[in-house]
């Protein structure tokens, strides 16, 4: 049996997290779940699980969810503090990290410091500070099982591996709903565009990062630390039908593909029953309705792709301005206040302007968050003339 505690449980991965779970009574048990707000659906979760303990990361929403869970026996916790109780907790042997953005890296960092293994959703967590996680991880031993389905193709595709024998990894993307709109017509699509996504149904920040190919930068920057390959090796493909979840091309020149539904309870159920692969109960892919296409992404229709490039190569706190200055610029664009190019031009605006600093500590990454998020809203304060 597994206990597991959820972070971001009233999410698109967190619920799906918690219905592994709840397939697998015998194996995965769910101790611990937290939101930042939605305290009405944890609720409900909490009342359908039975977790030791919840949180709500928003202030002043732990009096509703308390009144919501009466009669029911559950800690509940609240703020920054209140996840961080959560991911520590001492009858947890593993924790999904599935909350938005630089969020999730306090948690990650206090999971492994508890010595549990991390169920890694949050790839801003590894962007904003990989070598801060992964040297954690590596001191206390734990693992950080990817949760995100390129990443668990290419764990899945490494299982019995020799890593000498890697040549190059190959993240797939579905190149999201604008893959062959017009540029012209780029400047003026809106959020709602953006936000449907032909292949994947997914929380609205990582839709819109899956549209600007920034999600596959922070991918292959995510890829980096996991596997421990540098960028030159990390190769990006469109592949519209996000079938085939990446690859892995070794030395001998055989090519490993993870290849199933897009379903994301596949990667998540992988990471919590690993080393053990268990029936899901998902729909088989019909082979004869399956046509698979590669293509190559364009930069011009994509330069946030080649600013996560850049941004791996600068190294130091340059990823981090990457990760924030795209974290602002979506929140903008989703709001309505800068249009679907202007996250580009902020993310360009904050990196060059930033020189990296090397091995910064984690008050040092959270300085440069906080100044990059300034550097673009200062950005998006000017006239669309201004901007330029
Ligand atoms: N969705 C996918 O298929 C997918 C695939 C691969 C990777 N990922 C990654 O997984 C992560 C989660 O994505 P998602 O699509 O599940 O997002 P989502 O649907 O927006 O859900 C996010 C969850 O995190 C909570 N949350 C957000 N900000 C928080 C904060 N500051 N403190 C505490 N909790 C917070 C939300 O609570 P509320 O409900 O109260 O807002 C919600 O439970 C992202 O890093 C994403 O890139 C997602």
């Amino acid at each position: 049996m597994r206990r597991v505690v959820v972070l971001g449980s009233t999410g698109s991965i967190g619920r799906a997290a918690l219905e592994v779970i709840e397939k697998l009574p015998d194996h995965l048990r769910a101790i611990g779940l937290a939101t930042r707000n939605n305290v009405e659906l944890l609720a409900e979760q909490a009342r359908r699980v039975r977790p030791l303990a919840v949180a709500v990361a928003e202030r002043g929403r732990e009096g509703t969810l308390r009144q919501l869970l009466h009669g029911l026996d559950v800690e509940v916790y609240a703020g920054e503090e209140g996840l961080l109780t959560l991911a520590g907790l001492d009858e947890a042997d593993i924790v999904v990290v599935a909350t938005v953005g630089i969020s999730g890296l306090r948690p990650t960092l206090e999971a492994l410091r508890k010595g549990k293994d991390v169920a890694l959703a949050n790839k801003e967590t590894l962007v904003a500070a990989g070598h801060l996680v992964m040297a954690e991880a590596r001191r206390r031993g734990c693992r950080i099982l990817p949760v995100d389905s390129e990443h668990s193709a290419i764990f899945q595709c490494l299982v019995g591996e020799d890593p000498g024998m890697v040549k190059r990894l190959i993240l797939t993307a579905s190149g999201g709903p604008f893959l062959r709109t017009p540029l012209e017509d780029l400047a003026r699509v809106t959020p709602e565009e953006a936000l449907l996504h032909p292949t994947w149904n997914m929380g609205r920040k990582v839709t819109v990062d899956s549209a600007t190919l920034m999600n596959k930068g922070l991918e292959v920057i995510e890829a980096h630390w996991l596997f421990g390959i540098e960028a030159e090796r990390i190769q990006v493909v469109i592949h519209p039908q996000s079938l085939v979840h990446s690859m892995v091309e070794f030395l001998d020149g055989s090519i490993k593909a993870q290849i199933a539904a897009s379903d994301m309870r596949i990667p998540i159920q992988y990471a919590l029953t690993f080393p053990k692969r268990m029936a899901t109960g998902i729909k088989e892919l019909d082979w004869r309705k399956v046509t698979l296409t590669f293509e190559e992404p364009d930069p011009a229709r994509f330069p946030c792709l080649s600013y996560a490039y850049e941004a791996l190569e600068a190294g130091g706190t340059m990823p981090t301005v990457l990760n924030a200055s795209n974290e602002v610029a979506v929140e903008l664009f989703l709001a309505g206040r800068i249009g679907f190019l202007d996250i580009p031009r902020c993310i360009r605006y904050a990196m060059d302007r930033h020189v990296p600093v090397a091995d910064p500590d984690l008050e040092m990454v959270m300085a440069v968050d906080r100044w990059a998020r300034e550097q673009v809203l200062s950005l998006a304060s000017l006239s669309p003339t201004e901007r330029g």
